[in-house]
This record gives structure tokens, C-alpha cells and sequence, in this order.
């Protein structure tokens, strides 16, 4: 077993399923106790892997379970802000609801996470956030205003974290990363012809997996990246938008 990750301990959101599910996976196998924390049940096991029931968009939720984490592992050195969804529709015809949503989920949720614990990483002069943000917080897409608003917005918050947790001195990073399109359950609204035309555009020629995005991740919590933070680490096969 590789050790890249020795008993370092790390918070996952939306950690049972797609890139999430991968990251967790990824940083247990590197030696890493990891909390997988969502609104659904893992769709996995791995015994270096915990679930904890999370709604991001609840408050008192985040609260107690980074209060429940840290009473049981002593800290959090790694944070990675996944959980997100889509609801997609041209401009016109995007309902308040819709918009709601996905900021909360999206924008409100890793802001509702990362001002618990990186207050936290900062006294223990350690940690690693990591938010995962979108090529189309990048460039933008048509008929994803509230989803482009908020991985823009997390690319944003990523930069402002840099430079407040890592004040007086602390060895607290932050960064973001954005994926292209990467197969998972979000994709599954996309059709066909769509799909096609995204893995066209890339010069590698097709869609990511999500093991390729938990790579990413996985050198952004090591200390392997220990000079990198307030970076945007786009992993999209080089999309050509
Ligand atoms: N798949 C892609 O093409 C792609 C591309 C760019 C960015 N992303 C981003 O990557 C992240 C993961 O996406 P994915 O493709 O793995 O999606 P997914 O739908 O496969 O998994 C998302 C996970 O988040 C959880 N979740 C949703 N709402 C939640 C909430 N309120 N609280 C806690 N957990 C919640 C879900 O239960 C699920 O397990 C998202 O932020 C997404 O925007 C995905």
C-alpha cells in the first residue's frame, strides 16, 4: 500500500457516489482515514472509508459532524468540497427554485463547510481544502447559469481561503479544481449526441473518468503540492471551448 496519505484524516462531501466516491477510495488506499459525508448512503465499501450523513445545505448538520470528526480523529487535515448538482434550463426559463438549489448545494454548502474547518486547520497549522469547481465555472455553458455562477464562485472562494487561512504563518492550502466532463450519475440528464460533442472537443478525444479526477485530488491533499495553493488545476483531457 502506498502511503502518500499516512494517517492523515479527511472530510469528503458527497463521498458515496462519482468523483466524491473516488476520492475517498483513492485517499484510504494512501493511507488516509476518510469520512465520505452525504445525503446518500455509500455506494461502496471500503473499511479505511466512514460514512456520516450530511445535508451541506443544513448548518447545524455541518456543525455536528465536523464536531462528531473531530471528537473522533482529533482534527481534520483534509477537506474536499464535492457535493453538487444541475438543474439545467436556458436563462428564461430557469425558475427561482432552480437557482435556490444549486446555490445552496453548490456555493452555500462548501462556504457552510470551509468556515468550520479551516479556522480549524489554521490552529493546528496543517490542512489541505480542496473545492471542486467546473470547466464551466471556466468558460460557462448554455442553460447552466446557476451552476456556472456558483463553480465560479467556488473558483473565487478558493483564492480568497489561500490567502486567509494561510495567514500568520499557517501551512493551510487551498485550491480548486476543474473538471471537464467526467462520467458519472450528473452526466446522465446530458443526452448522447451532447456527450459526443464534449469528448470531441477535448484533444484527448473523449470524456474523463472519475479515478482521473481523484489523481488531481489526491496530489492537491498530499504534501506533494505542499507549495502549491490559491490555484485552479483544470483536469479536462484539454478542452477546447
Ligand atoms: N461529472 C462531471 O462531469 C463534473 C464536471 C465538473 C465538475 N463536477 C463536479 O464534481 C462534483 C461531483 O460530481 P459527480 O459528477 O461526482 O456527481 P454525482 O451526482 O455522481 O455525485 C454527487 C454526490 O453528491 C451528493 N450530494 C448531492 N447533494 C448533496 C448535499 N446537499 N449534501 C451532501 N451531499 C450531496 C450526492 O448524494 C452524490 O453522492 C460536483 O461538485 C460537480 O459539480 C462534475
Amino acid at each position: 500500500m502506498s502511503t502518500r496519505l499516512d494517517g492523515k484524516i479527511a472530510l469528503v462531501t458527497g463521498g458515496s457516489a462519482g468523483i466524491g466516491a473516488e476520492c475517498c477510495k483513492r485517499f484510504a488506499s494512501e493511507g488516509a482515514k476518510v469520512i465520505a459525508a452525504d445525503m446518500n448512503p455509500l455506494s461502496y465499501e471500503d473499511a479505511n472509508v466512514e460514512y456520516m450523513q450530511l445535508n451541506v445545505t443544513d448548518v447545524e448538520n455541518c456543525s455536528s459532524v465536523v464536531d462528531a470528526v473531530v471528537k473522533k480523529y482529533g482534527r481534520i487535515d483534509i477537506l474536499v468540497n464535492n457535493a453538487g448538482i444541475t438543474r439545467d434550463a436556458l436563462v428564461q426559463k430557469m425558475t427561482d427554485d432552480m437557482w435556490n438549489l444549486v446555490i445552496d448545494v453548490n456555493l452555500k454548502g462548501v462556504f457552510n463547510l470551509t468556515r468550520l474547518v479551516g479556522p480549524l486547520m489554521m490552529t493546528n497549522n496543517y490542512g489541505s481544502i480542496i473545492n471542486i469547481s467546473s470547466v464551466v465555472g471556466e468558460y460557462g455553458n448554455i442553460g447552466q447559469t446557476n451552476y456556472a455562477a456558483t463553480k465560479a464562485g467556488v473558483i473565487g472562494m478558493s483564492k480568497t481561503w489561500a490567502k486567509e487561512f494561510a495567514r500568520k504563518g499557517a501551512n493551510v492550502r487551498c485550491n480548486a479544481i476543474a473538471p471537464g466532463y467526467v462520467m458519472t450519475d450528473i452526466l446522465k440528464t446530458v443526452p448522447e449526441d451532447l456527450l459526443a460533442k464534449f469528448a470531441s472537443m477535448t484533444m484527448l478525444g473523449r470524456l474523463g473518468q472519475p479515478e482521473e479526477i481523484a489523481n488531481a485530488a489526491l496530489f492537491l491533499a498530499s504534501d506533494e503540492s505542499s507549495y502549491v495553493t490559491g490555484h485552479v488545476l483544470s483536469v479536462n483531457g484539454g478542452m477546447r471551448l
